[in-house]
This record gives structure tokens, C-alpha cells and sequence, in this order.
């Protein structure tokens, strides 16, 4: 997506073509820097403290570490241990599993001298592919979409609630829960869509209203509590919102609040759906409350915010007492029966086994 008249994606082959560079997320939406990643150290902190973030970009950015340790050191000790090293990193987003399965299952067969090639292609490969079937999930989102906006007044925009930052900022470009959002606007179809700010980390206040107001979608950020409000005033059309593993029955993880979203929809007859690309499925887990590890992440992104002060400082405040402890669980589930649909590349399914094999026969 562009930022000013420029293209970007989120993570690209430095120019010396083994080095990494990132949009660094750190600083938005108040600066936007861009980070250069030499060694598997500084992939495995840019994942750990969330340089980059979101199921999709983790991943792509994992194969990258993989890559790069290749070239420090092509031999299988060193296979596994950063296999060991970035699965290590974050817990919930089963996208970083399967991108390091996925250049493991291809390295490993071959010679040492062929795998420093092999990896930068297949983790360019994997980033390429991120897009198509992004803009595939835009395509089948765009659809459900554009039938919401012929049941309303014509030019009433559709108004779409959205939580965290599934955007393009989450994957290599277009993101999974606003790809059909900006292909509405491309369509021409009026949208606007509510950003739930996203406490602990801000995410939607920081990351999703910054991409929203790069790419003129009309825009409201509201608090977290907000959503349920709106939905019983009628004010909210429909909810998407992305996934960091989705089970192989439709209970869908996503970030910390999604759950009270999904619940409010459902009392307020509110379609929710989950947008996601087939890599985000983990087929080996069918009861997402019971098998899917929660991150659980530092109570200092509870007590602390950061933001611009009015001289222009980026800092953080806190925002309670000193002594009071803070819990910071990062993710919750969604059970499948709260889950309208989910937006894959492959088409629209119900959540559920029979709906995820359907268009998933493979599995
Ligand atoms: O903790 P984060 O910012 O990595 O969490 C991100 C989310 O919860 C996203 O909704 C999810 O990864 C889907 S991104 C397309």
C-alpha cells in the first residue's frame, strides 16, 4: 500500500540482498522508520518485541530469519536451533510455525552449498504469495460487502467495525481484514469503518487509523467499550476482523477483546466475520479454548502508554499506580458458533469442520 505517493510492503530484500529491511512499527503513527535486520538476533527481536507484528507478517518475516541464518551458517545444527530460536519468539500466531516448517521441510533434504539460494527464494516466494491471497480474501470479502451496500439507502456508507490492526501493517500488503475494505473503495462502494483502539498496545488507535487515514477511508476511532454500544444503535453493518490461528472447527484467536466483540454482534444481530489466509489454520487443533497457547505479555503495556506529548516527544506515561500489578493476556477465542463466515482466499466458509473442509477438501 502507499505511504505519501510511495508503494511500500511491510518487509523487502535489503539491497546488499541478505539483509532485511522492515517498516518498524514500533514509531507509528508518528514516525515512520525503516529498520535493516543483519542477523537471526535481530529477526528473533523484531518478532519478540513487535517491530513487526501480525500472524501473516510474522511469518514471512520468520522465513526471512531463516534465510539469513542460512547464510551465516547453512549446516542443520544451525537449521534447528533458529527454528528453536524464532518458534520461541511469539506463541499464538501459527503462522510463524508454518512459515519455519515450511523452509525447514525444504532445506533440510538439501546440500548445504544450495541452501543459502533456496531459502532467500522460497522466503520471497512465501512474502509474494501473502499478497495474492490477500487480495483473493479482498475479492471474496468485497462480495459480502457490496451485498450489504445494496440493502442500504443508496450512498449510506456500510459502516464495518474492526479490532486490532489487521492491515497490510500485519501482512506483506493489503492486509486479511482490510483488503476488502479498500477494495470496496476502489469499487467505488461508500464505507466507513470503526477502529476499536485496541488496549493494551493500541494497535487500531495506532497502526489501522494510520493506514485508514494513508488511504482515505473514512474513519471513526472508538474505545474498545464502544462497539457493543454502536451495534445496539444500529450503527455497525457488519464486523471483520483478522485471526491469529483458527482452529480446524472455526474457534477463531485474535487479539484480546475480539471475543466481546463477537458476543455483542451476536445479541445485536450483527454479521461477524473473520478474514483469513489459509495458513493462518491450524488443522491439527480442533478446541481452540483448550489447545491454542495464549500469550500472556509484560503488564507494562497495561500500566504504560506511549504517545506524543505536545512538544513532539515520543514517551510513555503511566497510566496507574506504581504498585498495582497489571495481567496482560494477548489473545482470547472466539467459539465458531458466534463466527458468521470466514473470508479465506478459497471463498467464504461457514465456521465449522464441514465448512473449512469443503474448501479445504486437502486436508
Ligand atoms: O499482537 P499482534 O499485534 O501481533 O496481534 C495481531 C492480531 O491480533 C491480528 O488481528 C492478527 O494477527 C491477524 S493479522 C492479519
Amino acid at each position: 500500500m502507499n505511504v505519501g505517493d510511495r508503494h511500500y510492503r511491510t518487509i523487502w530484500l535489503n539491497e546488499d540482498g541478505r539483509s532485511v529491511d522492515i517498516i518498524d512499527q514500533r514509531w507509528l503513527p508518528h514516525e515512520f522508520r525503516i529498520v535493516t535486520l543483519r542477523m537471526v538476533e535481530d529477526v528473533a527481536t523484531a518478532i519478540r518485541d513487535m517491530w513487526v507484528r501480525g500472524a501473516p507478517l510474522i511469518g514471512v518475516t520468520a522465513a526471512y530469519g531463516m534465510a539469513i541464518a542460512m547464510a551465516a551458517d547453512p549446516s542443520d545444527a544451525s537449521l534447528d536451533a533458529t527454528w528453536e530460536k524464532l518458534h520461541a519468539t511469539r506463541p499464538t500466531a501459527i503462522n510463524l510455525r508454518w512459515a519455519l516448517d515450511e523452509m525447514r521441510r525444504l532445506l533440510k533434504p538439501l546440500a548445504e552449498d544450495r541452501r543459502v539460494s533456496a531459502a532467500y527464494s522460497r522466503a520471497a516466494e512465501i512474502a509474494d504469495e501473502d499478497v495474492e491471497l490477500n487480495r483473493a480474501i479482498g475479492e471474496n470479502g468485497l462480495a459480502i460487502i457490496r451485498e450489504i451496500a445494496a440493502g442500504k439507502k443508496p450512498g449510506k456508507p456500510v459502516n464495518i467495525l474492526t479490532h486490532c490492526n489487521a492491515g497490510w501493517l500485519a501482512t506483506v500488503d493489503y492486509g486479511t481484514a482490510t483488503a476488502p475494505i479498500y477494495l470496496a473503495m476502489e469499487a467505488g462502494i461508500p464505507v466507513h469503518v470503526y477502529v476499536d483502539e485496541t488496549r493494551p498496545r493500541n494497535q487500531g488507535a495506532q497502526l489501522t487509523a494510520w493506514e485508514m487515514a494513508g488511504h482515505g477511508v473514512p474513519h471513526t476511532l472508538i474505545v474498545d467499550n464502544a462497539g457493543g454500544h454502536l451495534m445496539q444503535r444500529g450503527e455497525v453493518d457488519m464486523v471483520i476482523v483478522g485471526t491469529d490461528r483458527t482452529t480446524a472447527n472455526g474457534d477463531v484467536c485474535n487479539k484480546i477483546g475480539t471475543y466481546l466483540k463477537a458476543l455483542a454482534a451476536k445479541d445485536n444481530g450483527v454479521p461477524f466475520y473473520v478474514a483469513l489466509p489459509s495458513p493462518t489454520i491450524d488443522w491439527t487443533v480442533s478446541d481452540g479454548l483448550k489447545e491454542i497457547p495464549i500469550e500472556e505479555r509484560s503488564g507494562d503495556e497495561v500500566s504504560l502508554v506511549w504517545g506524543r506529548t505536545a512538544s513532539g516527544e515520543i514517551a510513555q506515561v503511566r497510566v496507574s499506580p506504581d504498585a498495582t500489578p497489571a495481567g496482560n493476556p494477548a489473545f482470547d477465542v472466539t467459539p465458531a458458533r458466534l463466527v458468521t463466515g470466514l473470508i479465506t482466499e478459497r471463498g467464504v466458509a461457514e465456521a465449522s469442520n464441514p465448512g473449512l473442509k469443503k474448501l479445504f477438501p486437502e486436508r
